[in-house]
């Protein structure tokens, strides 16, 4: 198991260009087996939930073609719609639920193990299955199976009871092949559903209204290959603005699309951080003493709960008694007693921590409970007094590309050691 020594102290200066979204393209890449053809992938982040994907579509017959950000998927053999030997791959990982709808929409079956994924609440599938079963599958859950058949998948009207983006998706990946006309309302709107909705329709799909909470599906019986480009990671240039603004930093951050990152920027300003749209990307300038802030996470467009544990870190530092209330996920706030370890000051009642900002962290081992609050140990360790240790960083090699490089570029004393290596014990 590897880790990051990070030196603290140092504030981030230059650029940094944002990779691809790793909750788009984990979409798209099952995607990609709707039909016997091709398709060719741009802008795909290397991080280990894209490099399982395509280990298991490889396992299932797709031949995969790897060049640097570049994926050639060619799914023109027949592929198996059985995953059930993958456990071991599936289960490290939520978006392997997306083969669930993406071989139920090309074989009208599939058999696919219960997904993994970052343990930060309850995490059902229910919205997906009764998706599935509405469209005309007969579902069965058995042995950590997800078994699917579906003779005739038909069209159907399908009201989410609560805002789900994996079910969103998924239901999205069945009903472009089905029989008549699907209404998905009360939809998830994040980028990444209209960018594997836009790779949907280049594949001659006919989804209309992704981005807003009413979907409409028209079935189509033919789709084939085509050339896509996956949008920018919204949560990792969230991360590393909240990186600039916690260690007082001036950062040009590139290829990213400011409109998917207004409500951050907005709670950013509040805190007096300086953010600024520039000609090629954001500017985000660090101003200390950072003001204290309420923040709520919320379904897109509101604040991300990907961001709730590194908008805590740069609360830690504040002026003042700031609250981050998490509405999406149950248990979302594994991370404190590792900043508490760093002298936060942090009282957490149900859902909703009160931050009171203390004069600066300091420095110590801490571990990595889940993908985004590795993210935000990482900060804690930018900004903290001495050398801090952060093991268990496979988590956060699942969501980020780079991570360490991309800092070291921009000032930071960061290194990567090994288990074996010394300074890790
Ligand atoms: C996706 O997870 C993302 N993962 C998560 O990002 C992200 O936190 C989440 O959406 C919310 O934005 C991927 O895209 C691979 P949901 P998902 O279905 O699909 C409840 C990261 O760090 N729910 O939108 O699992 C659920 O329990 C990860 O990149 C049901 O009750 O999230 C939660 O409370 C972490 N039944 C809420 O809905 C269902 O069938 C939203 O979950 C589905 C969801």
């Amino acid at each position: 198991m590897d880790a990051f020594i990070i030196e603290g102290g140092n504030p981030l200066q230059g650029e940094v260009a944002i990779s691809g979204a790793k909750n788009a393209v984990l979409g798209i890449i099952p995607a990609a087996v709707l039909c016997a053809c091709s398709s060719k992938i741009d802008n795909v982040p290397d991080i280990k939930d894209v490099n399982k994907m395509i280990v298991i579509l490889e396992k299932l017959g797709a031949e995969i073609y790897r060049e640097k950000d570049t994926l050639i998927i060619n799914t023109e053999k027949p592929i198996s719609y059985d995953v059930s030997d993958y456990e071991e791959e599936t289960g490290q990982m939520r978006a392997s639920y997306y083969l669930l709808g993406a071989l139920l929409g090309r074989y009208r079956k599939a058999i696919v193990p219960l997904p993994g994924g970052c343990n930060i609440g309850d995490r059902p599938i229910d919205q997906h299955i009764k998706g599935f079963q509405a469209l005309g599958a007969t579902v069965v859950i058995e042995h950590g199976q997800v078994k699917m058949e579906a003779p005739e998948l038909r069209g159907a009207h399908i009201f989410l009871d609560v805002v789900s983006v994996g079910a969103t998706i998924n239901i999205m990946l069945a009903a472009v092949r089905a029989d008549g006309k699907t209404i998905i309302e009360n939809a998830a709107k994040e980028p990444h559903i209209v960018d594997v909705a836009n790779f949907l329709n280049l594949m001659g799909a006919n989804i209309k209204g992704a981005g807003t909470d009413v979907i409409k599906i028209v079935g189509v019986e033919e789709m084939h290959g085509c050339e896509y480009s996956v949008i920018p990671d919204q949560i990792t240039t969230g991360t590393y603005m909240m990186a600039a603004a916690a260690t007082e930093g001036d950062i040009l951050i590139k290829n990213v699309i400011p409109k998917h990152m207004e409500a951050i920027t907005a709670k950013l300003s509040e805190m007096g951080v300086i953010v600024r749209e520039e000609d090629d990307g954001i500017r985000v300038i660090g101003k200390h003493p950072l003001k204290a802030v309420n923040v709520k996470t919320m379904p897109y467009p509101g604040f991300p709960t990907d961001l709730q544990q590194p908008m805590a870190v740069l609360m830690t530092i504040a002026q003042g008694t700031s609250t981050i209330t998490e509405s999406i996920f149950e248990s979302r706030f594994k991370y404190v007693d590792e900043l508490r370890r760093m002298g936060a000051n942090i009282s957490i009642n149900s859902r909703t921590a009160s931050i009171t900002g203390v004069k600066s962290l300091s420095a110590t081992k801490i571990r990595t409970t889940d993908l985004r609050a590795g993210a935000a140990m990482v900060i804690a360790g930018l900004i903290a007094d001495g050398e801090t240790k952060i093991t268990e960083i496979v988590h956060i090699d699942r969501g980020y590309e780079n991570l360490q490089e991309n800092l070291r570029n921009l000032g930071a004393v960061i290194r990567r050691v090994s288990e074996k290596d010394p300074a890790c014990l």
